[in-house]
């Protein structure tokens, strides 16, 4: 249960205390923000609500912990997130629990997150005691009008606070691909967790306190957005921020000063089909890209782009397997749960009787109750409608029927997001032709889009985001290159 056994200090009666100098606290404000079930609709956790002075602390004492994690050897930091890797792992079931509660993720989706996270966690300290232990030695003869008298070394050092802003739909898995990378690169680190999501993110922190990362070096400061959302992100303190979710990353980076950002804003992620694909093989991942944890990825796949000859069949075997989803709470590990937020359930209603009322054929009636909505396929989809360009996040999937390949990469192109797509075919010369025609960070041949395995590049262009993840990239994205240059007296020694 959330609170209990090791996570008792983490709570003071029924609210969820915040995290800063290595001890958890209550916020003087004496307020609290109520985190919303979406399946029973009811206030389920209470979580603090920090002010702006609580920033001010976090980011003062986390700059004086970063100077000494930095000299800390590689070797020991690699150790201690190992540490905590193990014990996340361990005490899975309660941080799966919170998922449950605060976001409807499914009953084992909830448990796989947990472990991936652990996995993750793992990676990044092998990963940088392999990359930040080596460096590089240039000399200066390579340029025109140099003699050998320069040598050059570099080396990566940490770029101080790295401010991390998970969101909702996985809010402990891409916490942890952003704290993972910044404390193995030697940063400190303030996260500011999703509203929903917020305990779980509380809990796995705790893992970190169990491991005796050192005081102040990470931070969590919960609350709500409008009271310190902006004064996190223009926090003269940060020196890094690592966001993903949805457009609200492009007004912080907007306002951000003149640090490194990494951004990952979302996606219409197409599925392009052509004629000669494996239709089986295609229906199964656009039930898997579409639908799992009810379309509310950013890789989910947002719309299908089949060609107009098999467009029939594929409609028919994906409404075939749309028909066996089950729907229904996420504890019993349906596979169709409640949306997020009720907010979230109406502008994916929008987006249906827009669709509805422009003519688009429905392959299933449409059924909603309260946060729940049932599976449904639009066919027929025309680019007037909304559906076509909009990401429902939600288990809404539009087909659009295409009678040439141009005109699959073209709607594809003309989004503003960016983030990734897929193509089927058996032909690899052509599925190469039309990943290189994409404006996307990554196109999946034969499969739906993803973002792992974790140490995949994972990037997105246009809206889709800035910089590019995956754990090797954030760590190197995490660290700023310093170069030491020794310079020699001439002449030098003669050879031989
Ligand atoms: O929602 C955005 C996530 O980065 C998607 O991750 O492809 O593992 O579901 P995923």
């Amino acid at each position: 249960m959330a609170g209990s056994g090791v996570f008792e200090e983490i709570i003071d009666g029924d609210v969820f205390k915040y995290y800063s100098e290595g001890e958890w606290k209550k916020s003087p404000s004496g307020k609290s923000v109520s985190i919303i079930n979406p399946t029973t609709r009811k206030p389920q956790f209470k979580v603090q609500a920090c002010t702006q002075q609580e920033v001010n602390k976090v980011m003062e004492t986390a700059k004086i912990a970063q100077k000494q994690w930095a000299k800390t050897p590689l070797w020991k930091r690699a150790e201690l997130l190992h540490k905590a890797a193990a014990i996340l792992k361990e005490h899975k079931a309660p941080i799966a629990d919170c998922l449950v509660k605060e976001i409807a993720k499914p009953a084992k989706d909830s448990v796989t997150e947990v472990v991936r996270s652990g996995d993750l966690i793992s990676y990044c300290a092998e990963e940088g005691v392999r990359i930040l232990g080596e460096g590089k030695f240039l000399v200066s003869d390579s340029f025109p009008g140099n003699e050998r008298t320069k040598y050059c070394l570099t080396s990566k050092v940490p770029l101080g606070v790295v401010l991390a802003i998970p969101p909702f739909n996985y809010p402990v898995n891409l916490a942890v691909s952003k704290i993972g990378p910044a404390l193995i690169a030697g940063n400190s680190l303030v996260l500011k967790p999703p509203t929903q999501g917020a305990v779980a993110c509380l809990h796995m922190v705790h893992c970190f306190h169990l491991a005796g990362f050192p005081k102040g070096l990470i931070s969590c400061v919960t609350g709500k957005g409008s009271e310190i959302g902006d004064f996190l992100t223009m926090h003269p303190g940060v020196n890094c921020i690592s966001f993903t979710g949805g457009d609200t990353g492009i007004a912080i980076s907007k306002k951000a000063g003149m640090i490194p950002l990494q951004m990952e804003l979302g996606g219409k992620d197409a599925c392009i089909v052509l004629e000669d694909a494996d239709l089986d093989l295609v229906a199964s991942n656009i039930i898997k890209g579409g639908f799992s944890y009810s379309g509310q990825r950013c890789t989910a796949v947002k719309v299908v782009l089949v060609m107009e000859s098999v467009a029939y069949t594929l409609v028919e075997k994906v409404k075939a397997k749309v028909a066996k989803l089950t729907v229904g709470p996420p504890e019993d590990d349906c596979d169709i749960t409640p949306v997020v937020s009720e907010s979230s359930a109406n502008f994916i209603e929008g987006l249906v009787m827009d669709a509805k009322q422009k003519g688009a054929t429905f392959c299933q009636s449409y059924k909603r109750e309260g946060n729940l909505i049932w599976p449904l396929l639009l066919d027929n989809v025309q680019p007037d409608m909304r559906i076509a360009w909009e990401e429902p996040f939600g288990p809404i999937l539009p087909v659009i029927r295409i009678t040439s390949v141009e005109e699959g990469i073209h709607h594809c192109n003309a989004s503003n997001f960016g983030l990734q797509g897929c193509i089927f075919t058996r032909d690899i010369n052509k599925a190469m032709l039309i990943s290189d025609a994409m404006e996307t960070g990554t196109v999946q041949i034969n499969s739906a889009p993803a973002r792992g395995p974790d140490h995949f590049p994972f990037q997105g262009l246009k809206d889709s985001g800035i910089g590019s993840q995956g754990i090797t990239n954030s760590i190197n994205m995490m660290t700023k290159i310093k170069s030491t240059v020794i310079n020699l007296p001439t002449p030098s020694y003669t050879m031989g």
